[in-house]
């Protein structure tokens, strides 16, 4: 094992950074085996420096650039959320020679050639499995995946939806579920994000832009909103054998890939139909490679914390 302690420092300490900052203070060992050297959180920049946290003994600061500015700190993890300030401040990373690691979806869907273009620049890594499918590998799996040619992706990638529409199944109101998939963590800080297919769009926008290897931007993909679905619908829809669930669709067409999100039916005895709480379902049908299909937890801090924890580890085996 190398004995210089690879530093981290974390952007965001809500449901996603809390859950990272427990993984380093309960299994550092764990970590440090799988990264082949120690690895250590050594601060967390916050909103609100005054809140009460438990985040173990590190650094709090209401100033990023606390963080961006420490010289032991080597990697940043970006778990703040959407556009601004988060794109500033991974330019920023990249400019201090930070590898950057983030959960951010919307920031990476959106700006995807210029944080490449800056880590390229830099010659440092940007890495964001957290970003899709929460602690299912399904980044790297279609990363690994150069050769096929896609033709149908697609799958469930918000798990506030699927969670929405399973208790709508059980006869609990809209405005409850919702509610209910706050409280558990799944939902984005504005949930409206979630209920009118936004982090969906952009998971998908993530996923085809890699299969792609070129941009597909976000508003390329047809949003449906989930908010007018009720219990009635969902009732109806399990009358005939069917589940409403907000699905993610990706057709790589000869001439131009079509990407939509929205609800619609899916035969309640399929993957998706069975997919109740956080589970994300990602079936994806090529030419080389047939039909795969990936699924696990895709929201939650300690899902998406092992995802996040996965790139540090990755990181740390590169800078060996
Ligand atoms: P969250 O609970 O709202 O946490 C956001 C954190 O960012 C808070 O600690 C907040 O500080 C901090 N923050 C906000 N503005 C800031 C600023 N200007 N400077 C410094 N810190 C700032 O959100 P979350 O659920 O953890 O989500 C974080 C990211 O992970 C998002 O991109 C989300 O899409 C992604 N993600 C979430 C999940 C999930 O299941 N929740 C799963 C996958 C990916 P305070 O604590 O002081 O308010
Ligand atoms: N709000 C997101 C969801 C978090 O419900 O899937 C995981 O990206």
């Amino acid at each position: 094992m190398t004995t210089k302690p690879l530093g981290v420092g974390l952007l965001g300490l809500g449901t996603v950074g809390s859950a990272v900052a427990r993984a380093f203070a309960d299994r550092s060992k764990r970590v440090d085996a799988a990264a082949g050297r120690t690895v250590r959180l050594l601060g967390a920049a916050v909103r609100d420096p005054k809140k009460a946290r438990d985040a173990g003994d590190i650094k709090i600061t209401g100033d990023p650039f606390e963080i961006l500015d420490d010289p032991e700190i080597g990697v940043v993890i970006e778990v703040i959320g959407g556009h601004q300030p988060a794109f500033d401040l991974l330019l920023a990373a990249f400019e201090r020679g930070k590898h950057v690691v983030t959960a951010n979806k919307e920031v990476i869907a959106k700006e995807w050639d210029a944080l490449h273009e800056a880590a390229r620049l830099g010659h440092r890594e940007l890495r964001f499995e957290a970003a899709v499918g929460g602690a299912v590998p399904v980044v790297r799996g279609v990363m690994e995946l150069g050769a096929i040619r896609p033709r149908v992706l697609r799958g469930l990638l918000n798990g506030t939806t699927t969670y929405i529409c399973s208790r709508l199944e059980s006869g609990v109101s809209f405005g409850d579920a919702l509610k209910e998939a706050q409280a558990k963590g799944y939902a984005e800080p504005d949930p409206t994000n979630d209920v009118d297919g936004f982090d969906a769009a952009y998971k998908l926008s993530i996923l085809v832009s890699l299969l792609e290897g070129r941009h597909f931007r976000p508003d390329q993909v047809r949003r449906t909103s989930l908010s007018s679905t009720t219990a009635a619908a969902a009732a109806a829809a399990a009358a005939r054998g069917a589940r409403i669930r907000y699905l993610a669709v990706a057709d790589f067409g000869d001439k131009a890939t079509k990407c939509r999100v929205g609800p619609e039916e899916v035969p309640a005895d399929s993957l998706e139909g069975r997919a109740t709480g956080p589970t994300n379902v990602i079936t994806l049908e090529s030419d080389m490679a047939d039909r795969l299909v990936w699924s696990g937890p895709g929201a939650g801090g300690d899902a998406t914390a092992s995802a996040i924890l996965a790139d540090v580890i990755a990181i740390a085996r590169v800078m060996r």
